[in-house]
């Protein structure tokens, strides 16, 4: 690996956009290569199998555009895959996302916690070892969001069927709960609408931790590029529509709390 290679991020689509804003901020300096699977997407409602699969073919693409390490911005594949990868490619730095239970848990307020996630994610050991670690001061409420990564993917973010659909979702927890786990890289496009469904309670989501360990482990690799230099961010996608490389640009603009 050498340190002017680019830091490859991948997601099921757009989600990981998210967690690129965090990743650009902590390590402005960088070239990143973001590929968003968006043919394939969800990810969360498909076999682990067929994660695993699509999430080696990504690492693959993102090593094929000269990448020095690798971010799994996406919960559902980092659950599936990052331990398979890892041990895969032992040389490779791989750095995953998960959900936020820990700043959570030990936030001032946390007796009743949403979390937000894919089926496949909740359903995981990753999550319930989270939970069993994090979790013996809180109730912890996992609610399974089948649909809502998909509906995010399609941008228009403030249509009424969104709202509808995050109120089916959690519209019963409203009042109900001292904070909110994002558990998919998704969800922090829709954090403000979420809000509106479930009022004003902080929200927790991976990103930040993930560009912290991000830049732990290319500093203990001596990846960093220099601070001297001005970093870069390109977008790449498996869906092969016209304008969907401008959304994927538009997210990277929309706030995510
Ligand atoms: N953004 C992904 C995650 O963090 C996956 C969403 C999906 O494709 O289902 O879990």
């Amino acid at each position: 690996m050498s340190r002017e290679g680019c830091v490859g991020v991948f997601d099921s689509g757009v989600g990981g956009i998210s967690v690129l804003k965090s990743l650009v901020a902590e390590l402005p300096h960088e070239d990143f290569v973001f590929f968003g699977d968006s043919a394939n997407a969800p990810y969360g409602e498909k076999t682990e199998d067929e994660v695993l699969e699509l999430s080696r073919a990504n690492v693959e693409r993102l090593l094929a555009d000269g990448a020095k390490a690798i971010v799994i911005a996406c919960n559902t594949a980092t659950s599936v895959a990052a331990a398979t990868l890892r041990r895969e490619y032992p040389d490779l730095p791989i750095v995953g996302v998960e959900p936020a239970l820990k700043p959570a848990t030990l936030a001032p307020k946390h007796d009743n916690i949403l979390v937000m996630a894919t089926p496949i994610t909740l359903k995981l050991d990753k999550f319930h070892k989270l939970a069993e670690e994090w979790g013996s001061d809180s109730t912890i409420i996992p609610v399974p969001c089948v649909g809502l990564a998909a509906r995010i993917e399609h941008g228009n973010l403030d249509a009424p069927d969104l709202h509808d659909l995050l109120e089916r979702l959690v519209g019963q927890y409203r009042g109900k709960v001292d904070s909110v786990v994002l558990g998919c890289t998704h969800y922090p496009f829709v954090a403000r609408q979420i809000r509106d469904v479930l009022g004003d309670v902080p929200f927790f989501d991976g990103a930040h931790g993930t560009a912290k360990r991000l830049r732990s482990l290319l500093e203990a690799g001596d990846l960093l590029k220099p601070e001297d230099e001005d970093g870069s961010v390109t977008f790449t996608t498996s869906l092969h529509e016209p304008g969907e490389l401008d959304l994927y640009d538009w997210f990277f603009h929309q706030p995510t709390d």
